[in-house]
């Protein structure tokens, strides 16, 4: 494997009993980037999370991360991983202090060193003034940055974040966020699962997974500069009826409702979509129609299917 890649993954299949959980991964992540897996609920993102962390073992393909064979060499890779579960693995009855204090011993620091990482770890996630209260009275918001603070605290080179904001506020999230590009900045490579479309475009790179399968890959920017079709956005009344007769054309991916408007993907097949639209549509006739940048949101739906119910 070529230095370049903390992980590489080909032909990856997890099934359990008959059903196919992961479909044929494949995976190249650079180090030092931040990549996110970006899908909808039970597409496969923590069962991928899983077979990379060596913690399940894939029915068929290959896997190495950070030059190691996974899942034969995980016991090696071990310490040089972090992992923050979907649901945060603290412990309730522990204090903050005491949380960082076991997962360093589970990591295998030694004495001196984990007490000088404990203490800047408390310093770095705003955890000094808490250090002695239990877990079980924190706020999601704390939890995270200690979750966070305790998947760190050996310096991984590379960490595996599963939806780790899905259970904090819009201003907590992008606190985390600055936090991720620090750990990046230092050097760390970071694996995020998300379902939100504003926290995938803050990452580098990008997988949108739909069934255990990868859809669409890359740059946030190149997906939606490469999406194949045109966003038109209608102003109109009857928006409701207007919605379904647009769908029943092959040649319309996708229509959602944004408030007043209709958010309306045009297959590239149609050269001029305005001109389009209101011939096809006696209704379009008198509404405001324009063309809009895509989003990601544009690419998820498009990609998977999703904007034509
Ligand atoms: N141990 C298991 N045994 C059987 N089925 C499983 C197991 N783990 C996961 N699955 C199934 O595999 C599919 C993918 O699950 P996974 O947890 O990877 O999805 P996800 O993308 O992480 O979803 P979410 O966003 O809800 O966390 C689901 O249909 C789930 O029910
Ligand atoms: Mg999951």
């Amino acid at each position: 494997m070529s230095e370049e890649y903390a992980i590489t993954a080909q032909g990856v299949v997890k099934k359990f009993g008959e059903f196919t959980a992961v479909n044929g991964l494949d995976l190249f992540i650079p180090k030092g980037q931040i990549y996110g897996f970006l899908g909808p609920n039970g597409c496969g993102k923590s069962t991928s999370i899983r077979l990379l962390t060596g913690l399940l073992a894939p029915t068929a393909g290959d896997i190495e991360v950070l030059g190691l064979n996974v899942p034969q060499e995980a016991e090696k890779l071990k310490t040089k991983i972090g992992y923050m579960t979907q649901k945060f693995s603290l412990y309730d009855d522990l204090s903050v202090e005491e949380n960082l204090f076991f997962m360093g011993r589970i990591y295998g620091l030694p004495e001196a060193l984990l007490k000088k990482r404990l203490t800047a770890q408390l310093e770095t996630y705003g955890l000094s003034q808490l250090k002695d209260n239990r877990v079980s009275g924190m706020s999601g918001g704390q939890k995270q940055r200690l979750s966070l603070a305790a998947a760190t605290i050996h310096q991984p080179e590379l960490l595996f974040l599963d939806e780790p904001t899905s259970a904090v506020d819009p201003e907590n999230r992008r606190e985390f966020w600055e936090q991720l590009f620090d750990l990046c900045e230092s050097g760390t490579t970071i694996l995020i699962s998300t379902h939100y479309m504003d926290e995938a475009e803050r990452c580098h790179n990008l997988a949108i997974m739909e069934a255990g399968v990868i859809r669409a890959h890359g740059l946030p920017e190149t997906l939606m500069d490469n999406l194949g079709v045109t966003v038109v956005e209608v102003l109109a009344d009857n928006l409701r009826q207007i919605k379904v007769q647009l769908l029943k054309s092959e040649y319309i991916n996708s229509v959602a409702q944004l408030g007043v408007r209709l958010r309306v993907l045009v297959s590239e097949d149609i050269s001029r979509p305005l001109e389009w639209l209101r011939e096809q549509y006696p209704e379009l006739r008198n509404a405001t129609l324009e063309i809009s940048r895509a989003s990601l949101e544009d690419v998820f739906v498009s990609v998977t299917g999703e904007g034509r119910q």
